[in-house]
């Protein structure tokens, strides 16, 4: 075990023991112990990991799936403190069933914090309401944070190096702050622990038919959306939304569940479609290993706001934002044989432009798009259909939220 990590939770234990194990004070005193004397200047995480590889003696592992992996430093009955090594991870939205402090140990995160507001419970897991961003800051290495349980902490990370560490000092769970929801931006709530497999064997089975080709999946969704509660429905849609769009099928079966639900389904279109954009960000973050580049997703992700967005960029870079996201555009761009895209915006099949022309037109479109003003030398000879074009597929990607007009 390591000494550091042993010797942490003996003050923690002291000094919360000395106020009977108060709950209101966990956070603090969590947050005292590690400013007192940081892990980030403190600990030897090479020695951490060699000791964990090669001495039997750890504290009692959970099996949790959070974290890249999650290793349990100290155990106690009433607290324990982990250590949370992050590869390319995004947390959800989420809120907790127990309170304490983490740490930055290594790396850096852009941590957001939200509020959950006019929540209507549709079921005891599953409820809807309006998310709304509170703030954003960015965490570097060293960096201390509370957590409290329940909804006053809704939160997520975007890890910007790789790997991250963050260390956690935290209680087990803190009675009554159950179900720990994960938060779909902008409307709903949900319970991730849903234990309801009849769903997930549903979705499993929808996801052989849509490997194999199935003709009969839309005509299967459609039937289904008619007969489904709102959850489950939800469920079946968050599942199938990608191939139901692809198939064309989609506006059918949204207007079915319209149908059925009325004006209770319509915060579940926009929550449908950010889980499509966020999913798509998450996965190119996967791609992309430099960290300057990983900021900038993690700000595409994170704030739905082009004024906060260039905010955050001025805060940490010199020079006009604006520039600073052209040339990340730049090196963003990637090329096949046939065509080019940027993030997520691709130039348009439709427009007849040799594949070496198109970098250059699709990067000055997306200039154009930032910073508006007159049209560049670059777009002038095209035709109105093909700066259309080339605009809709700025819009209908990741680089929505970054445009003049928005
Ligand atoms: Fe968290």
């Amino acid at each position: 075990m390591d000494p550091y990590f042993t010797e942490l939770g003996k003050t923690v234990y002291a000094r919360w023991k000395a106020i009977d194990f108060s709950l209101e004070a966990f956070p603090a005193i969590a947050v005292k112990a590690l400013g007192e004397k940081p892990p980030a200047c403190h600990a030897d995480l090479g020695k951490l990991m060699v000791d964990f590889l090669l001495n039997d003696e750890q504290p009692y592992q959970s099996s949790s799936g959070f974290g890249q992996p999650e290793l349990i430093l100290h155990d106690n009955p009433k607290f324990y403190i982990q250590a949370l090594f992050w590869m390319d991870g995004t947390t959800d939205i989420h809120q907790h069933g127990f309170s304490g402090a983490f740490h930055v140990m290594a790396g850096s995160s852009l941590h957001a914090r939200y509020d959950f507001l006019k929540p209507r419970p549709v079921t005891a897991r599953f409820r809807t309401g309006d998310l709304k961003l509170r703030k954003t800051a960015l965490l570097p290495t060293g960096t201390t944070v509370p957590i409290a349980s329940g909804s006053g902490c809704i939160h997520s990370l975007f890890h910007l190096e790789t790997p991250s560490v963050t260390i956690v000092v935290r209680t087990h769970s803190d009675p009554g702050t159950d179900p720990q929801f994960t938060y779909l931006p902008p409307h709903v709530a949900l319970d991730p622990i849903q234990n309801d497999t009849l769903t997930l064997r549903r979705k499993q089975l929808l996801d052989v038919l849509e490997q194999t080709g199935d003709p009969s999946y839309p005509e299967l969704v459609l039937r289904m959306i008619g007969e489904l509660d709102l959850e489950r429905g939800f469920f079946i849609l968050q599942n199938g939304i990608g191939h139901l769009r692809s198939l064309g099928a989609w506006e059918a079966i949204w207007a079915a569940f319209v149908k059925r639900h009325g004006a209770k389904a319509r915060p579940l279109l926009p929550t449908l479609e950010e889980i499509v954009r966020r999913d798509a960000i998450v996965a190119m973050r996967a791609m992309v290993t430099d960290s300057d580049l990983r900021f900038f997703l993690a700000l595409l992700l994170n704030i739905p706001d082009r004024k906060q967005i260039l905010e955050m960029i001025a805060d940490r870079y010199k020079g006009a934002p604006l520039d600073t996201i052209q040339q990340w555009a730049l090196e963003l761009l990637q090329q096949d044989e046939e065509t080019c895209w940027i993030l997520d915006a691709r130039f348009p099949e439709e427009v007849p432009i040799f594949e070496d022309e198109q970098p250059g037109l699709l990067l000055a479109a997306l200039d154009f798009f930032l910073k508006g003003g007159k049209l560049p030398r670059e777009l002038q000879g095209l035709t109105k259909k093909t700066l259309a074009a080339l605009n809709q597929a700025i819009v209908n990607s990741s680089w929505k939220v970054l445009g003049k007009k928005s």
